[in-house]
């Protein structure tokens, strides 16, 4: 059994084999086209998604598996009827080999891996954790950068609902000499939790105000959408860190510009063909990174 649940599973050996291995999906995938031939991979989402479930899907396919689906399972599958998820766990895990889910509780993928008989894989749950989305930004920072020691990144936006950026700087903490600069309006910054975690792990983590509070020669710019849908005060108005081109004209020619998508109006179009812009690069990596993810757990077990 071989759960993914949160990035406090990793270890920096086992990041790094996963590299190695999404390096070789990338640059001969055929070679792995039946890994997971007579495997059967369920895909429920009770939230919305465009690249994480279709990248797994795409994964499971390039693979050789085969998928079942719920992409709306909050009003498509029995949740609308009163069913509780682990009673649906407890049923799917009878018809595939492995579950990837998403879900609107923060404790989803835990409590469901508590059940399941099958491997559960965290494709987000609630504003806790996006393991898999971590794993992808780790790997689109180690293309880019050839190394992740000593980097300085700056995360920005929603640091509190954010849930890639809760996963991602756990990942990054398994680096050494590492510098997280978090900015964010105060009623949406990095929960203590992670603060702590970072604190304990010896990241040095500095909350800022405003984009002039960055270096200019910063290695990692990840910005994310404000999680609007998370919000219990529906009216509360969160003023976002915008950046543009004129945003851009501060920072180094080797600063690289990261967003997990989807994006708004936090990093304006007129960005897209800036060399340093690698968001789409960045998604595009991501069905790799799942393609050796599957191929781990799934593959000759
Ligand atoms: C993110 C998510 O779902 O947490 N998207 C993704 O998986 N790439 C980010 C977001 O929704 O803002």
């Amino acid at each position: 059994m071989h759960h993914v649940l949160s990035c406090d599973q990793f270890s920096r050996t086992s990041l790094e084999q996963l590299f190695v291995l999404t390096d070789e999906m990338r640059v001969d995938g055929k070679k792995f086209s039946t890994s997971l031939a007579g495997k059967i991979v369920a895909t429920i989402f009770y939230e919305p998604s465009t690249r994480t479930r279709l990248s797994f899907e795409a994964a499971v396919s390039r693979l050789g598996g085969s998928i079942i689906s719920t992409e709306n399972a909050k009003e498509m599958s029995s949740a609308i009827k009163g069913e509780s998820l682990l009673d649906t766990i407890r049923v799917i895990d009878g018809y595939c080999d492995a579950i990837v889910l998403r879900h609107s509780d923060s404790t989803a993928a835990v409590d469901g891996a508590s059940v399941s008989l099958v491997p559960i894989i965290n494709a987000g749950s609630g504003s806790g954790e996006h393991p898999t989305q971590a794993l992808l930004d780790a790997y689109t920072i180690y293309k880019y950068k050839n190394n992740i020691d000593g980097l300085s990144i700056a995360v920005l936006g929603d640091l509190r609902f954010g849930r890639t950026v809760h996963s991602l700087v756990k990942l990054l903490s398994l680096y050494d000499d590492i510098t997280i600069y978090g900015l964010s309006r105060d009623v949406i910054a990095l929960p203590d939790e992670y603060v702590t975690y970072l604190s304990q792990k010896g990241v040095s983590y500095i909350p800022c105000r405003s984009l002039a509070d960055l270096p200019q020669d910063i290695d990692v710019l990840y910005h994310t959408r404000t999680q609007t849908e998370r919000f219990k005060n529906t009216d509360l108005k969160i003023e976002e860190f915008i950046i543009n081109q004129s945003v851009m004209k501060n920072f180094s020619a080797h600063t690289i510009l990261m967003h997990p998508l989807p994006r708004r109006n936090e990093i304006s179009f007129d960005l897209d063909d800036d060399k340093r812009s690698v968001f789409f690069q960045q998604s595009h990596f991501g069905m790799y990174v799942r393609m050796s993810l599957l191929h781990n757990i799934l593959a000759g077990s």
